[in-house]
């Protein structure tokens, strides 16, 4: 029996779960805290620039679409293409969100590519890394005025090549 777990797959929806809000309502009055779209934009560029050096993964270019064998039968030049576990970008857009781009990395091969052939006995999966964004909202009862909020999201940056879990 094989005994390999399928390429842990996750919807980009699931991902935008914010987690450790840090809330900028400080003093109960949410109306304070509603900005003008220029404001927010001003906002969203200021931390952009702070997390310049987090978000360096929100600037790698969209990358060709492969798959698994396509890959397995170059494995060269850029590390996605060459990692045993290639992966490639796709763009998710929100524009409600600062960046408003991000490169998500989606895994080709369910196995890993070994001796130029996908194998099986081992697993692409995606890694993740936490990076920091900040999310407007509209005010209620205001059509122009928007909430910001900072927070995390998990973005997956790469693949890997795993053992599968036996133990699952
Ligand atoms: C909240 O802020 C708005 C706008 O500054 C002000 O008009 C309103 O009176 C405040 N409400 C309270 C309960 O402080
Ligand atoms: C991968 O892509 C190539 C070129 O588009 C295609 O010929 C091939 O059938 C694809 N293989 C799989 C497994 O989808
Ligand atoms: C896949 O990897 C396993 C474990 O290293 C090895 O025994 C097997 O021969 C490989 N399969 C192929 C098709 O290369």
């Amino acid at each position: 029996m094989t005994t390999f777990v399928s390429l842990q797959m996750i919807s980009i929806g699931s991902l935008l779960v914010f987690n450790a809000f840090i809330s900028t309502s400080a003093n109960g009055n949410s109306s304070h805290n509603c900005l003008s779209a220029a404001d927010v934009k001003k906002k969203g560029e200021r931390f952009e620039k702070k997390f310049a050096e987090e978000l360096i993964f929100t600037k790698i270019l969209r990358t060709a679409t492969r798959n698994c064998s396509e890959a397995a039968a170059e494995m060269r030049e850029a590390l996605h293409q060459r990692s045993l576990s290639p992966w490639m970008y796709i763009e998710d857009r929100d524009d409600d969100r600062f960046p408003h781009v991000i490169s998500f990395a989606k895994c080709l091969c369910e196995g890993c590519i070994i001796n130029k052939q996908e194998n099986f006995s081992y697993n692409s999966v995606l890694v993740y890394a936490q990076l920091p964004v900040m999310e407007k909202t509209k005010c209620d009862g205001y059509s122009d005025r928007y909430k910001v909020k900072q927070g995390f999201i998990n973005v997956p940056v790469a693949c890997t090549c795993v053992v599968p879990n036996y133990t699952k």
